[in-house]
């Protein structure tokens, strides 16, 4: 029997992160995950999952161990982010930009992601096809803004795909065959999304479980030659 392929999934409490896991099982791939939350209850001896924090100690700590299992990974994910805590709301005026709360949304959205990114040598395989998703957000697009406020999360999805496009650059002339996506995937029923999904009724929003299933039937249609896409749930570029 031949060895099943091998998905990496980081920020795997996320609820977009949960769907895609079962998704993955499902297709018969082996999953490793990594959260700050404990394992979720998915019952399969095809999961491994790792409970860490997120400092850059714990991170290479973390991915040293991976290495050193010596995976060939022909998928991974980096799922995090954030948009809302019980201190931060995004900004619907300037007025209420301050420095705590942009570092907060800074740190989870484009720092730790980074930190993941920055030990990607260690978890690739050089002539192994490995994609490599990086969850963004539509509102990252500065040629696609018109409607203006969420200063931190827009800025912070902005900085993620500029960081994501050059690591991408300088990965791909080691790594020839990895492929870097940053993923839109619409919004999505999830902690993250609540406060602003509850009682629209005008606006679709879509289950994690088809998000999932959008991102891997995109994912099979390959092959991609960019050096970095940014696609939303349907498969369409994204204005940078
Ligand atoms: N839902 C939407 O409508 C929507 C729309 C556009 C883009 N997205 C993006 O899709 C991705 C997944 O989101 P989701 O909707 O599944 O949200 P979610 O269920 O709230 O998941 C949050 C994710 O962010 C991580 N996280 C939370 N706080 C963090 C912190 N302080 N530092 C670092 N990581 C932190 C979590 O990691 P743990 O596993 O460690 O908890 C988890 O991976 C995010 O990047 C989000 O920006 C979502």
């Amino acid at each position: 029997m031949s060895n099943p392929p091998q998905a990496l999934v980081i920020g795997a409490g996320s609820a977009i992160a949960t769907s895609l896991i079962v998704s993955l099982l499902d297709k018969g791939y082996a999953v490793t995950a990594v959260s700050r939350k404990p394992a979720k209850q998915l019952s399969s001896k095809e999961l491994t999952w790792h409970e860490t924090e997120y400092t850059d100690q714990a991170i290479a700590h973390i991915c040293k161990t991976i290495a050193s299992q010596d995976i060939s990974f022909s998928n991974i994910f980096i799922c995090n982010g954030l948009l809302h805590t019980q201190e931060v709301m995004p900004e619907k005026q300037i007025n209420q930009f301050s420095s705590e709360s942009f570092l907060t949304v800074l740190s989870a959205n484009t720092l730790t992601p980074m930190l993941w990114i920055s030990h990607l040598p260690k978890l690739l395989t050089k002539g192994i096809k490995t994609e490599v998703v990086i969850f963004s957000a539509r509102v990252g697009s500065i040629g696609d803004n018109r409607l203006g406020g969420w200063y931190s999360y827009r800025a912070s999805k902005a900085a993620l795909n500029m960081l994501v496009k050059t690591s991408a650059i300088e990965l791909k002339r080691r790594f020839k065959q990895a492929q870097f996506i940053l993923f839109h995937p619409g919004t999505t029923q999830s902690p993250l999304s609540k406060p602003f999904t509850q009682g629209s009724n005008n606006k679709t929003v879509f289950t994690p479980e088809f998000v999932a299933t959008q991102l891997l039937s995109i994912l099979e249609q390959g092959p991609q030659s960019d050096t970095c896409l940014y696609l939303d749930w349907q498969g369409k570029a994204i204005d940078w």
